[in-house]
């Protein structure tokens, strides 16, 4: 049997789990169903990340051991990961003992191998990102701070007496394997990315910390610890029995594809390899880097508290819509930004309008005229034989696209598919045959577009299960999806069919805003009619700009005012943040915590009058109540307070 290695990263437990990592597992898990579907042997591995410094410090600031931490959080992914039907086929913690024993194993290698020595590391160090920086890698901010140029935090300076990999000793056999094997990393760009560092010269890697003691020791040296992400990359191959099980290890190894996000190409596409090389293993045959998710334009973050949640969608929406809308409308591999209103159009167009509908009206003709039973494909007429070919054709690129990865490529060829059906559908008009007592034709009509939607939802039932289960329950099929279904035609003749209720329910347009949006044209209601045929039959591309605009309305419900800030200080172990206390006028005074350390001292924003979103819901920063939000222009490495001139009263409303 074919089998089929795939992993996601393995997640940091400093924080819950958000609709970004969510991100990574479900399109692991769409690949890891479509591979299945397609009569692969599949093993889907995901699990936690729990040693190193930022855990440490996480479970610090919570006041609890890591090991508590780690469990709370471990727990707390594997219960998202269930609720969003996720099929891993196993979930690794690395503070499981069997990954410590290996781990120490894989090390012991690649010290036996000469590849290990001792050295001190003095630089720069990110804790957020467990990252080493050169000097020349770093970016800086206006007041001379070291940051890093990945997460923009500001990095540490150590100084510790480490471990070394000769990382340099791998870096020609590395551009030879990039040379030789050009889709190693995907995208092309993010490959480029690794080809430029490989060109010019890796440098040996500190793998050990002695200031740190939350990790897994050295063999043999008990004072060290194993860099984090030493440990992290090991998962991939301890996951499957290495070194104990290498049965098991065999039949899997080398991963099909670690899929990751861009931020951590560099471990997996050099720094990964390269241990491989070390200890003589294979490399993975695929290492594939997408973009990442925002919100509302802004990188998920737990301090701007935006880390939204999967399942307040999941709830609303049903899995399968989350789902689809991920994949399709952010074209995987580049960054994209999650949007509410975005994934209502893809629902209420591609999902409700143009496949759950066709199934629809199909089954009601079914059920009317052939009393419930699927009649059967009779003689094929020139428009018939051009959709069974059609079909033929999407099937293969389907296949072919997400062989590549390319899954929303793969959704446009299938949507297109699902267009030309209903021109079809509309071209042969049905209801016409009907009326004129046809039914052999009718018939043959009915049942091509029946099995149709059938071929489509086993294509698509990676994306969306519990919809293609539907349909396929809805059509009397009791077998699992499998390559065999997609073949072949009139096999579903004599199937009872059931209509049921509307495979998706379309979100009416009145519970958003757009509408408000026409009133300056003074088009009123009859326009919606117009954007919501508009939107359902030609894609949702054209109300974008319409939508995305707010009516006067909507930016009243903001309560925006002017308050002076009576007191501030900075938050003991925080580097960002400010706790401010301000007077409101007719409001009061509060307090307000912003991440703004880095940019005013505390006494510099004493006496300003500043700008504060005072309707915010109270939020909890770092355990500290903040009651509002204060406002400052962000451009680069620059920040700016928005304040107004002392002409004006404290509480004083802006509009
Ligand atoms: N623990 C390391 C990975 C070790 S793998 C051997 C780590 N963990 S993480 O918790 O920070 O997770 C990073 C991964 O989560 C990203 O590479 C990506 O797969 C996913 N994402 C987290 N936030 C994301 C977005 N905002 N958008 C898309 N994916 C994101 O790094």
């Amino acid at each position: 049997m074919k089998k089929f290695y795939i992993t996601t990263p393995i997640y940091y437990v400093n924080a819950e789990p958000h609709i970004g990592s969510s991100y990574t597992t479900i399109v692991g898990d769409i690949f890891a169903r479509f591979k299945r579907m397609m009569g692969y042997d599949v093993f889907y591995l995901t699990g936690t990340d729990e040693h190193g410094q930022k855990i440490a410090q996480a479970a610090r600031e919570k006041g609890v051991e890591p090991q508590q931490l780690c469990d709370e959080l471990a727990q707390k992914f594997k219960e998202l990961w269930r609720e969003l039907e996720i099929t891993n086929d196993y979930f690794i913690r690395t503070t499981d003992e069997n990954h410590m024993k290996t781990v120490q194993y894989f090390v012991a290698k690649m010290m036996e191998n000469g590849d290990v020595y001792k050295g001190t590391y003095e630089g720069w160090y990110c804790v957020p990102c467990e990252t080493y920086w050169n000097e020349d890698e770093l970016e800086h901010t206006e007041d001379g701070k070291h940051v890093c140029p990945s997460c923009k935090r500001e990095v540490q300076l150590i100084k510790e007496e480490n471990y070394f990999f000769r990382l340099s000793k791998y870096n020609d056999a590395l551009l030879k394997h990039f040379r030789e094997n050009p889709d190693f990393v995907e995208p092309d760009f993010r490959r480029n990315e690794m080809l430029k560092i490989l060109e010019s010269g890796l440098k040996d890697l500190s793998i050990t910390r002695t200031t740190l003691k939350w990790g897994i020791p050295m063999p043999d040296d008990p004072e060290h610890v194993i860099y984090v992400w030493v440990d992290a990359l090991i998962n991939y191959v301890s996951a499957i029995g290495y070194p104990d099980d290498m049965e098991s290890f065999n039949k899997w190894w080398p991963a099909d594809v670690h899929l990751i996000g861009k931020e951590i190409n560099r471990f997996h596409s050099l720094i990964w390899p390269a241990m491989l090389m070390s200890v003589g293993l294979p490399l993975p045959k695929k290492i594939f880097a997408h973009g990442w998710l925002t919100v509302n334009g802004q990188k998920i973050s737990k301090s701007l508290g935006n880390a939204i949640d999967p399942r307040e969608y999941v709830k609303k929406y049903g899995n399968d819509v989350v789902r689809y809308y991920l994949v399709r409308d952010i074209m995987f591999g580049k960054d994209g930004d999650f949007s509410e209103e975005n994934l209502i159009k893809r629902l209420n167009s591609d999902l409700a309008n143009d496949y759950g509908n066709l199934l629809h009206r199909t089954l009601a003709m079914i059920v009317k005229h052939f009393d419930s039973q699927i009649p059967g494909i009779g003689e094929l007429e020139e428009i018939d034989k051009n959709l069974v070919e059609n079909y033929e054709k999407t099937k293969r690129m389907y296949i072919e696209l997400m062989d590549k990865y390319r899954i929303t490529e793969a959704l446009d060829v299938l949507w297109q598919f699902i267009g030309d059906l209903n021109k079809y559908f509309d071209e042969t008009k049905p209801w016409v045959l009907a009326k004129e007592g046809n039914k052999e034709r009718l018939g043959t009509i009915l049942s091509l577009v029946t099995e149709s939607i059938f071929k489509v939802a086993t294509l698509v039932s990676c994306v969306m299960p519990n919809s293609s289960k539907e349909i396929y329950s809805r059509l009397s099929v009791s077998e699992a999806f499998s390559e065999k279904l997609l073949e072949g035609w009139n096999i579903l003749k004599g199937n009872e069919v059931i209509h049921g209720e509307p495979l998706f329910k379309k979100i009416e347009k009145t519970q958003k805003e757009p509408e408000k949006v026409q009133q300056p044209q003074k088009q009123g209601e009859k326009t919606m009619e117009k954007q919501e045929k508009v939107a359902g039959q030609v894609g949702s591309e054209n109300v974008v700009s319409v939508e995305e605009l707010i009516d006067i309305d909507y930016f009243k419900k903001v309560d925006l005012r002017v308050a002076k800030v009576l007191a501030a200080e900075k938050v003991e172990k925080s580097e960002k943040l400010v706790k401010l206390q301000i007077d409101l006028g007719e409001l009061g005074t509060r307090q307000i915590v912003a991440g703004i350390a880095q940019f005013y001292k505390p006494e510099e924003l004493v006496g300003k009058l500043i700008v504060v979103v005072a309707n915010l819901k109270p939020a909890k920063l770092m355990g500290i109540e903040s009651r509002g939000m204060l406002l400052a222009a962000k451009k680069n490495d620059k920040l700016t307070l928005l304040t107004v001139s002392s002409e004006i009263e404290p509480g004083a409303k802006i509009s």
